[in-house]
């Protein structure tokens, strides 16, 4: 049987050290690690900072549900998990364009009534927003916390990622908040050894699209936000000693905020 070419969610999940991943999926991932051998410390930065900033929505925030739009493969400590350790009623959509991520998220998450899987794409963020699934388990009329963790560099500028993301926010109450993961391109004036990172994290991403710090701020303008702002992955709210960006470059590749809508 021919094995299926590789994608996001799978190669993202080897790279994660999961067991939900094909020949194709795993080749890819090693070309990634052979070109940047930090990948790996890169997406279990992602997982961590996806970790305390749901921590932090739930616990000091004080939501009650969340949106996750692009959740990927189910793998350790997932947001419902974060999420309603701190609160069991706290209610979660996981979204996803990806049929294999759908059917496992729907396996792993048969018991749990607070978390439901629903198909959608981020860029029909209107049929997203009227989807059966998602408007039974979320009151829109309550505050919601928006996760858009490690996605919106899937979408293209000529997909319009802006009118996307105010649509969603234009949907939510006052006191939502956005949370957006996104990868970055370090700029013109780095060392090499970062450019290489980038370069080979671009390859490694297929089609997508860095954008700059200011880029990734400007998805967050109009909403307030949290402390410490428009940051690295690892500068936002850290629980543990702060990596070094100097000795691990790829940490400079992707920034993360938090932000409240007023
Ligand atoms: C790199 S994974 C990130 C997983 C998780 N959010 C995290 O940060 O750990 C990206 C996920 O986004 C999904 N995805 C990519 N483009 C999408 C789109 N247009 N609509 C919905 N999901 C999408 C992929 O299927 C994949 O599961």
């Amino acid at each position: 049987m021919e094995t299926p070419p590789p994608n996001i969610a799978r190669v993202y999940d080897y790279l994660l050290g999961g067991k939900d991943n094909y020949a194709a999926d795993r080749a890819l991932g090693d070309r990634i690690a052979v070109a940047l051998p930090q990948v790996h410390l890169g997406v279990q930065q992602q997982r961590a900072v996806l970790r305390r900033v749901v921590d932090h929505l739930v616990r000091e925030a004080g939501l009650r549900q969340l949106i996750d739009i692009g959740s990927g493969l189910p793998t350790a400590e997932n947001v419902h998990q974060v999420a309603q350790r701190i609160d069991p009623e706290t209610r979660v959509v996981y979204v996803d364009n990806d049929p294999a991520v759908l059917a496992h998220a729907r396996a792993l998450l048969a018991d749990n009534k607070q978390t439901v899987v629903t198909g959608g794409d981020l860029r029909h963020p209107a049929e997203l927003l009227a989807d059966p699934v998602l408007r039974d388990h979320i009151d829109l009329d309550q505050p919601v916390g928006l996760l858009l963790c490690g996605i919106l560099h899937y979408i293209l500028d000529d997909e319009d990622p802006y009118a996307v993301v105010r649509t969603l926010v234009d949907a939510l109450p006052s006191g939502s908040y956005v949370f957006v993961h996104h990868l970055i391109t370090a700029g013109p004036d780095v060392d090499a050894d970062v450019a290489e990172a980038e370069a080979a994290l671009r390859q490694g991403v297929g089609r997508g699209q860095f954008r700059s710090h200011d880029q990734v701020a400007a998805f967050l303008d109009g909403l307030d936000l949290v402390d410490p702002g428009v940051v690295t992955v690892t500068e936002w709210r850290p629980d543990t000693d702060t990596l070094s960006l100097e000795t691990h470059p790829v940490l400079r590749l992707a920034a993360v905020g938090v932000a409240r809508k007023p």
